[in-house]
């Protein structure tokens, strides 16, 4: 496995890869790499030829307030699982090799970015379709893959594709759990014993949706509301929104369709989760 942390580094390994005729994968993430991250490269080693993950925090899709700072780097842990998940090249820039001192442009999503996250998370959208935008220009990829458990981010990625025109394939791959539902996120190293049991509930809450869609009693409404008793059940969580919506738009609906999307954030003491769960529509 190559490493590389400027752009010409990172394009001359694809120009040769390339120039062999091999299909180039993409994994971006921001390290701290989980099993959920090695699940898409290992994935994408299936998908393409040669695989580029691109490891960077990037500070635009972080608020004010947020844990830029804080967020954790773990470079040579990471390096080593790129290497055994089938990587073949890590992209991993400084901050400066991606942003000019004084840049001029970036990318607005429009209304996608708005809901939901967007809503709690002003300009992080913006921020993620920027980064994501330059990364695949500097590796321009012939498949890229993104995790469902970013919904949203998932959703406004497919957009930025068709939009811009980006000829990437782009693989939404499913959500890796803990054994007791809890989904992986570089965040949940934040929780104290006791939120890492209580964050759990998310799942619980999710799990509460798609029984209640099925065995269908209750409406839309209701179901969102016995989310949000189950998320307050446990006493360290605030719930921001917990949702189901149209898995194109995002939309919150209010009649049941053939497939649906449950989105829930909250706050697990001082750490924000998300997470979700496609529902489909069993009874008529
Ligand atoms: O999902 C992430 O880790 C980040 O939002 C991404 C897509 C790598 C952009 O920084």
């Amino acid at each position: 496995m190559q490493t590389g942390t400027t752009i010409s580094e990172v394009r001359n390994a694809i120009g040769l890869a390339r120039s062999a005729a091999k299909k180039i994968g993409c994994v971006p993430t921001m390290g701290a790499l989980h099993a959920g991250h090695l699940s898409l490269i290992e994935k994408a080693a299936r998908h393409s030829d040669f695989v580029v993950v691109t490891i960077f925090v990037n500070p635009t899709q972080f608020g004010p307030d947020e844990d830029y700072d804080s967020y954790p780097r773990t470079l040579e842990n990471d390096l080593q699982l790129c290497e055994r998940a089938g990587a073949n090249f890590v992209f991993h820039p400084q901050n400066e090799t991606i942003y000019s001192d004084n840049p001029q442009l970036k990318l607005c999503v429009g209304e996608l970015a708005r809901r939901w996250e967007g809503d709690s998370r002003p300009g992080h959208f913006d921020g993620v379709a920027t980064i994501v935008a330059k990364l695949f220009n500097i590796v321009q990829p012939n498949v890229a893959m993104f995790g469902q458990k970013d919904y949203q981010q998932l959703a406004i990625i497919k957009a930025l594709c068709r939009d811009l025109n980006f000829p990437i394939e782009i693989v939404g791959c499913p959500t890796i759990r803990e054994e007791d539902g809890l989904a992986l996120s570089s965040r949940n190293a934040y929780l104290s014993p006791s939120e890492r049991k209580q964050a759990t509930v998310l799942y619980r809450a999710l799990c509460l949706a798609e029984k209640l869609i099925q065995d269908d009693q209750l409406s839309l409404k209701q179901i969102r509301q016995k989310m949000l008793e189950v998320l307050v059940s446990e006493p360290d969580v605030v719930p921001e929104y917990a949702t189901i919506v149209d898995p194109d738009d995002l939309q919150m609906l209010e009649q049941r369709q053939q497939k649906m999307v449950a989105l829930i954030a909250a706050k697990v003491g001082e750490t924000r989760l998300i997470d979700n769960r496609e529902i489909f529509q069993t009874t008529s």
